[in-house]
């Protein structure tokens, strides 16, 4: 797999989620934020909204779980017609048990980590895996700066992957825009959300493809 672009739709018209997700068409996945006000400060839908969208948008949808209890919920996000599930991993009981309940329900299975938490311990993991999730802001708003001090750790990920057989998606979420998708890309990360680059700029489709060649491919 190559670079792939994934909108976050955090920033787009809540009231018209189907157009804003025609308005980039080449967009490969609608990255979906799901917030319940007890893990980060900030409430936003559930799974109910994201079935709708899955009926309604052509891309597939990749759901980011920022929820206390994503053991309890994570798996109605599948039957609700996500094609990922992110869960963050320091809010999980059970992950391995978590991704194999996403993965049997035939959705692709991802873990999260904030931006204090170390990659390492879960090394492990991996396997268990189809899509790391390293985030470049503290989860809870759109619009935030780039971290910086999150690279090291995308560099990291990137090795623990490769070393586990290289198959798992290395996604970066927050402050990706023009001007830091290049350092994330050359990090070794191949998954870009962009939620206000994208739909702060006149033309998301022409951002989209822009993010795109920035980031190599
Ligand atoms: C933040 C969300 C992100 C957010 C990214 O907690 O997980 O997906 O929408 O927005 P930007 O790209 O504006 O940082
Ligand atoms: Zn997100």
């Amino acid at each position: 797999m190559g670079i792939q672009i994934t909108p976050s739709l955090l920033n787009a018209d809540f009231a018209n989620l189907a157009a804003e997700a025609a308005r980039i068409p080449g967009a490969d996945w609608l990255h979906m934020d799901v917030m319940d006000n007890h893990f980060v400060p900030n409430l936003t839908l559930g799974a109910p909204v994201i079935e709708a969208l899955s009926r309604a948008a052509d891309q597939p949808i990749d759901a980011h779980l920022m929820i206390a209890d994503p053991d309890r919920w994570a798996p109605g996000f599948a039957e609700a017609g996500a094609g990922s599930i992110t869960f963050h991993v320091e809010a999980a009981a059970a992950p391995v048990r978590l991704a194999r309940e996403i993965r049997a329900q035939g959705a692709r299975a991802s873990m999260a980590l904030k931006p204090a938490t170390p990659v390492d311990p879960y090394a492990d993991l991996l396997p268990e895996l189809d899509m790391l999730l390293v985030m470049t802001v503290e989860p809870g708003f759109g619009g935030q700066k780039f971290l910086d001090l999150c690279l090291p750790k995308i560099r990291r990920a990137r090795e623990l992957i490769e070393r586990s057989g290289g198959e798992v998606w290395l996604q970066v979420d927050g402050g990706v825009s023009l001007e830091t998708i290049e350092r994330c890309a050359q990090a070794g990360a191949d998954t870009f959300v962009a939620g206000s680059a994208v739909f702060g700029a006149d033309d998301p489709q022409a951002m989209v493809d822009a993010l795109r060649s920035a980031a190599g491919s």
